[in-house]
């Protein structure tokens, strides 16, 4: 599958994300693949009026209902139309200890959780938390030019083996079709991907090049 990040981009904010989710939708069924859309919380429920692509969260808390100002509560996140969510991603980082929380709520709620590394290792003590995903993102190759896959092809073979029966996702850098062949070639079964996309000239073109490599 190919998770689409929006993160905080203007051509993915707003009425621009419902713009771009159906893009992505469109390469989805053109293609005949599973695409995953994650716009920012705001975007959420107009993304879902419009798109009928699963939606993750960019991240979720671990709170309950009740007195939690600028939290972001799972139960609302379900409401306005969201599948699961993503957490600990490189730009928004968060404690083991919350992480491992905010997967037994997801669990409780029935929400899917996909949770970032930094590294094999952390992708290795993330793993033993069972999330539903982990991702393997190298900081520094993130919204860059060099993919994941060209520069650390031993760092995602090693983040398969550490993250044991957990699906390992990839990430950083992915944009053309090679990037995602090598990246399943060796394990993984996903990509997360956001500038090669959303920066994209035809996001669709974009996202159907991703998916020929899967
Ligand atoms: O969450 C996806 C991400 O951090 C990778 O970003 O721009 O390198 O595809 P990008």
């Amino acid at each position: 599958m190919i998770l689409i990040n929006f993160k905080t981009y203007e051509q993915s904010t707003g009425n621009n994300a419902v713009a771009l989710a159906k893009q992505c939708e469109e390469a989805a069924v053109e293609a005949g693949k599973k695409a995953i859309v994650v716009p920012q919380t705001v975007d959420i429920f107009r993304v879902k009026q419009a798109c009928t692509l699963p939606i993750y969260a960019q991240h979720a808390d671990e709170i309950d209902f009740g007195s939690h100002t600028g939290h972001m509560l799972i139960q609302g996140l379900k409401q306005a139309g969201a599948e699961g969510t993503i957490i600990n991603h490189s730009e928004n980082r968060i404690s083991m200890e919350k992480i491992g929380m905010i997967i037994e709520k997801c669990k409780e709620r029935d929400f899917k959780v996909l949770v970032c590394a930094q590294d094999p290792e952390e992708v290795g003590e993330i793993s033993k938390l069972a999330p539903d995903y982990v991702a393997y993102e190298p900081p520094e190759l993130i919204g860059g030019d060099i993919s994941v896959s060209s520069a650390k092809p031993e760092l995602i073979t090693e983040s398969v083996e550490k993250a044991g029966d957990i699906p390992l996702i990839v990430g950083a850098g992915v944009k053309n079709t090679e990037d995602v062949e090598i990246g399943k070639k060796l394990g993984a079964e996903g990509i997360l991907v956001a500038s090669g996309v959303v920066k994209a000239e035809n996001p669709k073109e974009a996202v159907l090049q991703l998916m020929k490599g899967m």
